[in-house]
């Protein structure tokens, strides 16, 4: 423990014994390490329990309430007392295996209030909060104890009372799709009805805050109800049968989280979700390898091949030869195959019982081809696709990740694309984050790594079970082939590091190189190729996709970008950002004592200025650079990329001129002097 935690500490329990003293109803606080975020605890007239939250003295969250509602039994919202505290200071850091840092600092302060209905049955509830630097987190914790044994919980009352109605970027639950595929909206509070996390608010005050949780286990997503203009409360997902969650005591909530920042860069730079997950459960990690890789996939949403059998059939062996022999080429270590596996002939979306995991279609020769990879060093991502069918994938899983194991494949990427999972339950609902889990450990136990598509979504389980590389749930590149709406617009990947990225890697699959294709709804990536350079930084997912066909990237000097960039970094610094309009992050290798960076706009072109003070003072750089070339715009003009190089160092100023949906991509090598 530093000295200067002892001082906080200290302060901290004054503040406590003094407004212990002072005040009736009895209030307890306590500070982020740096002071700047305070959170206050009371009970109201009532016993009900409420908090509230400041940063720098100004209102975060303003008095709001805390609870559960049970069937058949009655709720707890009520008529407590507080029978005890317990404070404690954690200043730790800990090593991630990949990451967007290296190192991380868990510096909390914590206050536990052990809550007792003072009547009838003296039920107990633990609520426990950490404060960090970067925000809040806090839990609900039902201890064992004589009169609550199993419950069916109906509601949970938390409260996000905001003092003003605050512009925040949401997007709707379950009515567009079941699996955050929707664009984000701008909205102020009061015209938001419920709406999923993470969700980002620009303050009228000028903070970044961001309501999510972490740590999501047996137990369902949180969802925020609009109750007032300016107020949310918790709306848990339910089962079928409209229980949201069944729990049996001992339990506890998943940790409800406010990350609160003066810049919409403190949002993406804090490690408070993470930190409130439990340290990995796998010990040995030597076989979580990051890596990029590339795909018998875009040429099916494109409809140059088709998952099922036929003359167009993507996955057959000669053709997945070609792609490990590219792969191979250019020092890529992955190839994804999707349609390997029956099940996919007619409907698939309808009804994924028919799927096998473990039966391959009679043109793909699984062993030849596992055999041709591993004599390639090249390594197959495998593809489970449910389409929903969660038994029948739970039924085969075991042998399906054992099949896998076998051959090699230490990576599969597994699919939900269906309104529900089962024909009945939400993807977010308490049955899918168990089955969810289900998935990742059982593949931790054959070393299979997941991609997982139609998620629930990210809550840092990764820390726990770091197989868990990246996940989907928001709008990928696959939009751009289909989407009747036209395709991602241009600003869709600069509100992207601030919201759906704060729940976690995103397989969003970058690299796109090829604007002329034809769709029949007209659908385009609308960005310029720098700017599919640029998400490579700006975008973080350890399993990285090079998403175009082969053929396009053959002969193309800009994929030298996509080959070198690292897909995991040791540090990460967000240069400048205003959401939904720009974005500029510089990233550290993990490996290498190199920096990249990577800067995106919206459909605006602009010019920035950006200092390069992240680098080391004490070093030269090389800084190759892959900008926006003569003309370049999203709309007309997406190809011109200009590659340059120049010596700089941690002084240099830098002007980007991104054009109309474009972008500037950067690496800076150390010169050896
Ligand atoms: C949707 C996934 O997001 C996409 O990547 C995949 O190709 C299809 N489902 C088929 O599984």
């Amino acid at each position: 423990m530093k000295n200067s935690s002892y001082n906080i500490y200290f302060t901290f329990l004054i503040s406590m014994a003094l407004l212990a003293c002072n005040s009736v109803p009895k209030t307890y606080q306590i500070a982020s390490p740096n002071s700047n975020n305070v959170l206050t605890f009371s009970l109201t007239e009532k016993g009900a329990p409420q908090y509230s939250l400041s940063h720098l003295n100004k209102t975060v969250i303003e008095p709001s309430l805390l609870g559960f509602e049970f069937e058949a039994i009655e709720k707890m919202t009520s008529g407590f007392e507080v029978i005890n505290t317990e404070q404690n200071i954690e200043n730790s850091t800990w090593e991630q295996p990949w990451g967007e840092f290296k190192t991380m600092t868990d510096n909390h302060n914590e206050l536990i209030v052990h809550l007792k209905e003072s009547k009838g049955n003296e039920r107990l509830v633990d609520i426990v909060f950490r404060i960090f630097n970067d925000g809040l987190g806090f839990r609900y914790v039902f201890p064992e104890q004589p009169n609550l044994d199993k419950v069916k919980i109906s509601n949970e009352i938390t409260q996000f009372t905001f003092p003003f109605d605050h512009d925040v970027w949401w997007i709707p639950v379950h009515s567009e799709n079941s699996y955050y595929e929707s664009f984000y909206r701008k909205t102020p509070i009061s015209k938001t009805d419920t709406i999923n996390t993470p969700a980002t608010l620009e303050t009228k005050d000028g903070l970044y805050v961001a309501i999510h949780e972490a740590n999501l286990k047996d137990f369902t997503s949180m969802t925020l109800l609009k109750t007032k203009n300016k107020q949310y409360k918790s709306d848990l997902v339910p089962w079928a049968d409209g229980v949201k969650v069944y729990a049996e005591v001992p339990f506890n909530t998943p940790w409800r989280t406010i990350i609160v920042g003066d810049t919409p860069g403190d949002l993406v730079t804090s490690t408070l979700m993470l930190n409130l997950n439990e340290p990995s459960k796998i010990e040995d990690v030597s076989w979580i390898e990051p890596s990029k890789y590339i795909g018998i996939w875009w040429g099916m949403h494109l409809e140059k091949y088709t998952w099922g059998q036929g003359k167009k059939h993507g996955a057959t062996t000669e053709n997945t030869k070609k792609y490990i022999d590219f792969a191979a080429k250019n020092g890529l270590d992955g190839v994804l195959v999707e349609g390997w596996n029956v099940g996919w002939d007619g409907d698939w979306t309808a009804d994924g019982s028919a799927f096998s995991f473990t039966e391959p279609y009679p043109d793909f020769d699984l062993e030849a081809i596992s055999n041709y990879a591993a004599k390639n060093n090249v390594r197959l991502i495998g593809h489970h696709e449910t389409a929903g069918a969660s038994i029948n994938y739970e039924n085969q899983m075991e042998d399906a990740f054992a099949l896998y194991n076998k051959l090699g494949v230490n990576a599969v990427k597994t699919g939900y694309v269906n309104k529900y999972l089962d024909k009945k339950e939400w993807h977010d609902s308490q049955y899918g984050v168990r089955h969810y889990r289900k998935v990742i450990e059982t593949a931790a136990k054959h070393h299979i790594m997941i991609d997982n598509h139609e998620p629930v979504k990210g809550t840092g389980l990764q820390r726990t079970y770091p197989n868990l590389m990246t996940q989907e749930g928001a709008r990928g590149q696959e939009y751009n082939a289909w989407a009747a709406d036209g395709g991602n617009t241009p600003d869709h990947t600069t509100i992207m590091p601030f919201t759906r990225m704060l729940s976690g890697p995103f397989d969003f699959t970058p690299g796109n190189f090829n604007f002329d294709y034809k769709t029949p709804n007209k659908t385009m990536v609308q960005t310029t190729l720098a700017k599919q350079l640029a998400l490579y930084v700006v975008i973080f997912s350890p399993l990285q996709m090079a998403s175009d066909l082969p053929e396009n990237y053959e002969g193309k000097p800009e994929f030298e970008f996509i080959k070198e960039v690292p897909s995991i970094w040791s540090e990460t610094k967000v240069l400048d950002a205003k959401i939904g309009k720009y974005v500029t992050i510089a990233r550290k290798d993990w490996n290498e004592q190199n920096w990249y960076l990577g800067s995106i706009t919206n459909s605006d072109a602009r010019n920035l200025k950006i200092s390069l003070s992240f680098l080391d003072p004490d070093k030269n750089y090389k800084a190759e650079m892959y900008a926006d070339g003569e003309g370049a715009d999203y709309k007309t003009n997406p190809y011109p990329v200009t590659i340059s190089e120049q010596i700089v160092n941690s002084k240099t100023n830098l002007d980007l001129n991104l054009a109309a949906g474009g972008g500037t991509a950067m690496k800076f090598t150390p010169v050896e002097e």
